[in-house]
């Protein structure tokens, strides 16, 4: 597995070759993460994982100085799962001068949900991606559902500027308890980790309502809500969305997902469970 830190030689590593597979990330990496380039394997190219905090989708206020920087431990697990190049440039490599060209992405997908909570947030996810795709030259782009705003940020973004780009999803890892796989795990203290396996399971109480014949998203989300804060969390949304366009839905749509952020002490947490309406 080759490691590689700036662009000129990634792009030499990558010179003739054809049909990459790339994930994204930003290192701290857990079994999701492996999933994903298991999952980036199968489509038979080289694999490139790239491993950058990215500065540009962080707020002031947000964990961007203090995020893991585990460069050596996610490169030997990376290795372990066949991973072909790691690209983990510098900030000054990818950001030479502040960077003044951005993406903005449709506010009608990027300013809701996480969007409303984190603004700018998916215009530093946007630009860093398409930076990155623009470097890697890959046919084939693995996202984890767990991020499940993004990865239809993302898609909406490959489609309308004709990236020649197959988005590919991965579902979400779980532990055994339920908890999404996520490296902000790794801020929460023992009592927090215990707890945070609610956030799912309002999730899935949300799923077992619909099975249950309920169509009142607004009340269902307002319980789920009430339920975390007298658990002592602090609820950003929790929200029933259509899985095409993550609006509200309709009394025909069938296809949707319940998303969730949630502060349990000082960590955000977010998750999501895809749902479908009984016919
Ligand atoms: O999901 C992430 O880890 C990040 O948002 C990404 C896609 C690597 C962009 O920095």
């Amino acid at each position: 597995m080759r490691i590689l830190h700036t662009i000129a030689d990634l792009r030499q590593a990558l010179a003739g070759t054809t049909g990459t597979a790339f994930v994204p990330t930003m290192g701290n990496l857990h079994e999701g993460h492996l999933a994903l380039i298991k999952l980036a394997k199968e489509h038979g190219g080289p694999v490139v994982a790239s491993i950058f905090v990215n500065r540009l989708q962080f707020a002031p206020h947000e964990d961007f100085d203090t995020y893991p920087r585990t460069l050596g431990r996610d490169c030997e697990l990376l290795r372990s799962v066949g991973c072909n190049m790691v690209f983990a440039p510098s900030e000054n490599e990818l950001y030479p001068q502040p960077q003044t060209c951005t993406v903005r992405p449709d506010p009608a997908l990027a300013d809701i949900l996480e969007g409303r909570f984190r603004p700018g947030f998916f215009n530093g996810v946007c630009t860093v991606v398409l930076k990155l795709f623009n470097i890697v030259e890959p046919k084939v782009a693995v996202f984890g559902k767990k991020d499940y705003q993004q990865l239809m940020v993302i898609r909406h973004m490959v489609r309308e500027l004709a990236l020649p780009i197959e988005v590919v999803a991965g579902e979400t890892a779980r532990a055994d308890d339920g908890l999404a796989l996520s490296s902000r795990n790794g801020y929460l203290s023992e009592a927090e980790r215990a707890e945070a396996v609610a956030l799912a399971q309002e999730l899935r109480a949300i799923g077992a309502a619909l099975r249950a014949g309920r169509r009142d998203w607004a009340a269902l989300e307002a319980e789920a809500v009430d339920r975390l804060v007298r658990r002592g969390w602090k609820p950003d949304y929790v929200a029933v969305r259509r899985r095409v366009d993550l609006l509200e839905p309709g009394a025909d749509d069938r296809e949707l997902v319940a998303l969730a952020a949630a502060r349990l002490g000082t960590t955000r947490l977010i998750d999501n469970l895809e749902l479908s309406v009984p016919a």
